[in-house]
């Protein structure tokens, strides 16, 4: 029987996931499946529970389910349980095994497919919701000199820094600014954003809705990388850091690095990234 794999989302129709496993599989001589399957918005554990059953040994799971998917979880790796939410699941006779790849697959494309070095670097982070919950450790793990959450709800953003286990700051929490581990740890509103950023990275769902969270003009460090999670489109934010003068990425490359960094924990053969990013770039 063929190995099988899933990905749970509602919606789920217009997935890549299932394109990028196929290509990996193709790559690295595995044989396997890999399908998209819509879970009802109040039925996402007894989707996972169904696939389960048909024999199924592990599932990606993305939008809105990756809290029900960490609460689902019998074990959490230390990735996800600072996340707070689950994008890969591993499933065994004995247990189900969550873990969260999205923040190490934003570094990769970040380090390995855009060629940046964050340490030392000044890092601004917009939004403090799930997105930008799963990559606060991974970021601050490369050591940069400052990571600054800005967020609509300045409060989510002191909470996602208290979250990070070191001490808030900035006006909101009514503090002086944290420091671990070098890193200068700050976080409020976008209207406390001041100074030059090296990489700027959109986590919010501003862009879905064509928006523009209110940046500040300047905010650009010169050779700056303005980074929006999302993909596919050319967004308010990637227009915007264009204008004012910053290189830009979209979310794709994190997409496939993501997918990558689960397939590997799945078969432990690690895939190749570049190619299939060429291939989904190239429609
Ligand atoms: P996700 O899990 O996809 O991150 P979420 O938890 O709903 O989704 O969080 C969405 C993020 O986008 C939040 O940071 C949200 O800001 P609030 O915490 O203030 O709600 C942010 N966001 C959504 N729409 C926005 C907009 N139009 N402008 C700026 N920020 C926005």
């Amino acid at each position: 029987m063929t190995d099988r794999y899933a990905v749970f989302g509602n919606p789920i129709a217009h997935s890549k996931s299932p394109r990028i496993h196929a290509a990996f599989a193709a790559q690295t001589g595995q044989t396997l499946s890999y399908e998209a399957r819509l879970a009802p918005l109040d039925g996402f554990a007894e989707a996972v529970a169904a696939f389960r059953g048909e024999g199924g040994l592990g599932a990606n799971v993305t939008v809105p389910f990756k809290e029900q998917a960490y609460v689902l979880a019998d074990r959490l790796s230390a990735r996800a349980e600072a996340a707070g939410a689950v994008n890969t699941l591993v499933f065994s006779a004995a247990e189900v095994f969550g873990d969260n790849t999205d923040g190490v697959g934003l570094v990769n494309d970040l380090v390995g497919n855009l060629g940046l070095e964050l340490a030392g670097k000044r890092i601004l982070l917009l939004g403090a919701g799930g997105a930008a919950r799963g990559v606060v450790l991974p970021l601050l793990e490369r050591g940069p000199a400052e990571l600054f959450i800005a967020n609509r709800t300045p409060e989510k953003a002191v909470a996602l820094v208290a979250r990070a286990s070191l001490p808030a700051s900035g006006k909101h929490a009514g503090k002086d600014a944290g420091a671990t581990g070098g890193t200068r740890l700050r976080a409020g509103s976008f209207a406390d954003i001041a100074g030059q950023y090296d990489l700027v990275i959109n986590a919010t769902a501003a862009s879905l809705a064509g928006d523009l969270p209110p940046l500040p003009a300047g905010l650009f460090a010169a050779g700056a990388l303005a980074y929006d999670m999302m993909y596919g489109k050319d967004t308010p934010f990637l227009a915007f850091a264009r204008g004012e003068g910053a290189r830009c990425a979209d979310g794709l490359g994190m997409l496939v690095e993501q997918a990558a960094a689960a397939f590997s924990l799945w078969r432990g053969a690690r895939p190749e990234t570049a190619a299939v990013i060429a291939m989904l770039r190239a429609g």
